[in-house]
C-alpha cells in the first residue's frame, strides 16, 4: 500500500471538469436468467441488490464503450480531442491482449497528442487512475487526462454458472481531469493490492500461464471464476480500510463525507462498509440494481449517475472507492468543484 502522503506545499490540485457515460442498450432482466441457470429474481435481488444488467452484443466492444464515454467527458469539459494530453483505460477486458485499449480509444476520438496507456487493476482500476491522473496533473506533467473505466466482463462469463453470471454487466464512463486551486478536486488517495489472492477472482487461461486450446474453452476455463465468499469478506474489510486512509491523506475524517460513492458489487458489501464507516443510508450512492457490477466502470457510472441527479454540489467531499480481482482496492476523496475558481490556464 501507497503510505498517505498528504502534501501542503503542493500547488495545484487535480479536479474532474467533464463527465461521460455510455451503456449497452440490450438489457438482461434477473427473471431472464431465471431460463439460464437455477436461479431466481428473489434469490439475486435478496444476496446482491441486483435486478438488470446491460450486456454488450456482438461488435459493442470496450473500446466502443470506452470511446463514446471518452468524448461525451471531453465535450462537457468543453475541450477539444486534440486538447487531451494523456488518456488513461482502467480495464480488465481490452479489445485485444495488447496493444492498450486506450490507444484504439485515441484513434476513435482524435485525440493525436495524447499519450494512452492501460490500467490493469479490475474494478479497482478507476481509482488506481484517479491517483495516478491526480499525480501527474499536480507535478505539471500533464494538463488535460481523460479517464475512462471501462469493461465487458459479460465476454468472460460462463453461462451455466449460477454463482457468478448473475452479477456482471457492461459499460463505461469516463472523466477529464485538469489542474486546479490545490484545495479543490482530488485531497487523497489510498491504493493497495494483495497479490497472494490472485486465484481469489481470475481467469485461468488465455494468457502466458495456459494458453488457449479448444480443450482449454470447452472446458471453461477462459471464464472467470471466483471465491465469491472470500471476496465478501475482504471487500467489507478493506472498502471501510481504505477509505479511512484515503480520508486520512486529504486530512479528513468520515464525519466530513457528503456522499459514498462504493464499487457497486453487492449492496450487502456496500452497507456493511457504508455501517463501518458510521456513514447513514442518505450519503451512500448505489445504482447496482440497473448495472450490476460493471467492474473498471462501475465507480465512474455510479459517479455519473450521481452527478447527473443533483446528488453532488459544489463543495461536497465525495469518497469514491473499489475493489477487485488482484486483489486490489483503491479511494479518493474529493472535493466537487465543477466550475473552476480561477482560471485554470495559468495555473
Ligand atoms: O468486483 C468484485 C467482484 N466480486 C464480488 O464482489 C463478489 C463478492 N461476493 C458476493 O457478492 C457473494 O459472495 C455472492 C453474491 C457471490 C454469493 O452470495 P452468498 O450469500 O455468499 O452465497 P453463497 O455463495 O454462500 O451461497 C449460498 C447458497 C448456496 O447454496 P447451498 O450450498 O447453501 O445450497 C449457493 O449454491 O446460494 C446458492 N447460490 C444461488 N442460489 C440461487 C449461489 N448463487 C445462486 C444463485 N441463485 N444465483
Amino acid at each position: 500500500m501507497l503510505s498517505p502522503a498528504s502534501s501542503p506545499t503542493r500547488r495545484r490540485g487535480a479536479a474532474i471538469r467533464g463527465l461521460g457515460m455510455a451503456v449497452p442498450a440490450t438489457v438482461l432482466a434477473n427473471h431472464q436468467l431465471e431460463e439460464l441457470v437455477a436461479t431466481s429474481d428473489e434469490w439475486i435481488v435478496t444476496r446482491t441488490g441486483i435486478r438488470e444488467r446491460r450486456i454488450a452484443r456482438d461488435g459493442e466492444t470496450t473500446s466502443a464503450l470506452a470511446a463514446k464515454a471518452a468524448r461525451d467527458a471531453i465535450a462537457d469539459a468543453q475541450l477539444e480531442p486534440d486538447e487531451i494530453d494523456m488518456i488513461l483505460c482502467a480495464t480488465c477486458t481490452g479489445d485485444y491482449l495488447w496493444p492498450a485499449t486506450a490507444c484504439i480509444v485515441q484513434d476513435a476520438i482524435g485525440s493525436r497528442r495524447a499519450a494512452a496507456f492501460d490500467i490493469s487493476a479490475a474494478c479497482a482500476g478507476f481509482c488506481y487512475g484517479v491517483e495516478v491522473a491526480a499525480a501527474l496533473i499536480e507535478s505539471g506533467k500533464a494538463n488535460n487526462i481523460v479517464l475512462i473505466g471501462a469493461d465487458t466482463l459479460t465476454r468472460h462469463v460462463d453461462w451455466s454458472d449460477r454463482s457468478t453470471c448473475v452479477l456482471f454487466g457492461d459499460g463505461a464512463a469516463a472523466v477529464v481531469l485538469r489542474p486546479s486551486e490545490p484545495a479543490q478536486g482530488v485531497l487523497g488517495s489510498s491504493i493497495g493490492a494483495d497479490g497472494s489472492h490472485h486465484r481469489s477472482l481470475f481467469i485461468p487461461a488465455g494468457g502466458t500461464q495456459s494458453r488457449l486450446t479448444p480443450a482449454l474453452i470447452a472446458a471453461r476455463y477462459d471464464k472467470l471464476v471466483m471465491r465469491g465468499g472470500e471476496v465478501f469478506k475482504f471487500a467489507v474489510r478493506i472498502m471501510g480500510e481504505a477509505c479511512l486512509n484515503a480520508l486520512a491523506d486529504a486530512s479528513l475524517s468520515a464525519d466530513d463525507v457528503d456522499l459514498f460513492i462504493p464499487h457497486q458489487a453487492n449492496i450487502r458489501i456496500i452497507n456493511a462498509a457504508a455501517t463501518r464507516m458510521g456513514l447513514p443510508p442518505e450519503k451512500v450512492f448505489c445504482n447496482l440494481e440497473r448495472y450490476g457490477n460493471t467492474s473498471a466502470a462501475s465507480v465512474p457510472i455510479a459517479l455519473f449517475e450521481a452527478a447527473a441527479m443533483g446528488r453532488i454540489k459544489d463543495g461536497d467531499i465525495i469518497v469514491l472507492v473499489g475493489f477487485g480481482a488482484g486483489l486490489t482496492w483503491g479511494a479518493n476523496v474529493i472535493r466537487w468543484e465543477r466550475t473552476p475558481t480561477s482560471d485554470e490556464a495559468v495555473l
